[in-house]
């Protein structure tokens, strides 16, 4: 058995070549040969394995004559040396073997070796209009041509970041709203809205509303505020608590909320955090009659409604904002990820008229004093609003909206599979097949192995609080390859079953 390598370029034939020639040297049967021309620039390349005596012949010559030119290039650290530091990773398990990801077109990704993978998770729910976009590469281009970025603090607005927040504005759900928009993603904009909400009290003379209350699943990004009101105890435990007053309810129960509000005491609760759809907890769309019920508790309790709608904004359930679909009426919605397909970096803390008013009021003397060098950023601005005419001009709201229940059908046999306990879906491009717990049972590991699994039958998920796997993919995925998905999670729990 030998392996034929044929390596595109210079950085991956290095790397490449060292292991090739570790292989060779410390496993039995193994041998090599490389593509007629290693030196040569060839675009192509794959992976495979043939069965040859005289290729492995010639493949143990062409090694020894590899490790005279590895003696020459000591200056080239072998993949396994990188300095990267996976987020969520064990990198002492990890180290060496990371998937380098090198290009991508459509729903498909592609590895420095070559291989393509079917992306059934849009990267982590954000790359919405797929890959490959070359419009929103050119908005960069132009933006950062007249200027790619200056600040906003104080004084300072550009026309992207003005005409982004206008754009916003139009699209929410909300009469009257302001825009603040955060540079990293989700994660700056759940902060920004902890800190907002207690602003916002402040200035209105209630200082003491303080407590933030989220649900038990709930996922709000990784920074302070979003650590603190998670509701994984794997992601908060060897932090929190970071930010004091949180308090946590079961994801599923307005009744926990109404008596949570009422035991803390008589305004105390500044606002209720709350993904429409749980997304990394393990996507649970709400339960029927529950966004309804909790909007009129935190009504009645005069809590701020905060809709976290980063995985949800800009179309992932079939409309432009969950906010729209389930009537939601929020105070304040978080959103990034899909806001610029994640072309750059950017998020947006929408704000309706009664949180914004305080601030905004003529003769308000109020200031949030709060945001980020690159808040308002121009070349990411650019980008989004590129995302946005994208969006609109290709119909892919009204795209996700159809394929809706083609995907919940597509995906619900999956639920027949013993090693599966059920598999959520229905609502937009989202749905988690779950693991059985039999099967989990086996060990903590079945689920990498599924997720591995999936990847070997050239598909791309990941594992949800360590019980489900996602399916969240661009907007531009087609039924076919919706189909293909299926069959990858359904060959991989057959595998993973086997043992
Ligand atoms: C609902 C929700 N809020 C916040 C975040 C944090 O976003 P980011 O990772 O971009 O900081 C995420 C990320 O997945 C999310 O799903």
């Amino acid at each position: 058995m030998i392996s034929l390598l044929y390596v595109p370029s210079m950085a991956a034939r290095s790397s490449a070549v060292i292991d090739l020639v570790k292989a060779a040297l410390h496993r039995d049967h193994v041998g090599a040969q490389v593509a007629e021309d290693l030196r040569g620039e060839r675009a192509h390349h794959h992976r495979g394995q043939v069965e040859h005596p005289h290729a492995v012949r010639r493949s143990l010559s062409v090694i020894v004559e590899l490790s005279a030119m590895i003696e020459t290039m000591g200056h080239i650290e072998p993949a396994h040396k990188s300095a990267f530091w996976n987020p969520f990773a064990n990198m002492a398990a990890l180290a060496g073997k990371a998937i380098t990801i090198v290009g991508g077109e459509g729903c498909t990704v592609y590895d420095a070796d070559g291989r393509a993978y079917l992306d059934a998770l849009a990267s982590l729910w954000y790359c919405n209009v797929g890959y490959g976009r070359a419009e929103l590469a050119e908005a960069a281009d132009a933006q950062m041509r007249e200027i790619a970025g200056f600040q906003t603090f104080e004084y300072y607005t550009n026309p992207p970041a003005d005409a982004l927040c206008t754009r916003i504005a139009d699209l929410v759900p909300m009469s009257g709203a302001k825009v603040f928009l955060t540079p990293g993603g989700g994660s700056d904009a759940v902060d920004t809205a902890g800190k907002l909400a207690r602003a916002y009290w402040r200035a209105v003379g209630e200082p003491n509303r303080q407590v933030i209350i989220s649900r038990s699943h709930a996922y709000h990004g990784m920074n302070a505020y979003g650590t603190s009101l998670g509701g994984i105890p794997l992601l908060t435990e060897a932090f929190t608590p970071l930010v004091s007053h949180v308090e946590q309810v079961p994801w599923d129960d307005p009744t926990a909320l109404e008596k949570t509000i009422e035991m803390l005491g008589k305004d105390r609760v500044a606002a209720f955090f709350c993904e429409p759809v749980i997304g990394a907890g393990g996507v649970y769309p709400p339960p029927e009659g529950y966004l309804r019920a909790v909007r009129e508790i935190c009504r009645r309790h005069n809590v701020l409604f905060v809709a976290d709608e980063v995985i949800t904004g800009y179309g992932r359930v079939g409309t432009w904002f969950a906010s729209e679909r389930f009537g939601l009426d929020p105070d304040v919605i978080t959103s990034a990820k899909g806001l610029s397909s994640g072309y750059l970096p950017i998020g947006a803390v929408i704000v309706g008229p009664r949180v914004a008013e305080p601030f905004w009021q003529p003769g308000a003397t109020a200031v949030f004093r709060h945001g980020y060098t690159y808040s308002g950023h121009p070349a990411a601005a650019a980008v989004a609003l590129a995302n946005l005419d994208l969006i609109e001009r290709e119909k892919l709201i009204e795209r996700v909206a159809a394929l809706e229940p083609v995907l919940a059908a597509t995906v619900a046999p999956l639920s027949e599979h013993p090693g599966v306990s059920a598999v959520r879906s229905g609502t937009g491009l989202l749905a988690a097949v779950e693991i059985a717990e039999d099967l989990r049972a086996a060990g903590p590991a079945i689920g990498q192995r599924l997720v591995a699994a999936v990847r070997d039958r050239g598909v791309i998920t990941r594992l949800l609080r360590g019980v489900a796997l996602q399916i969240s993919p661009p907007f531009v995925i087609t039924e076919a390859e919706l189909a293909r998905i299926t069959e990858a999670f359904a060959g991989a729990f057959d595998e993973v079953r086997r043992g």
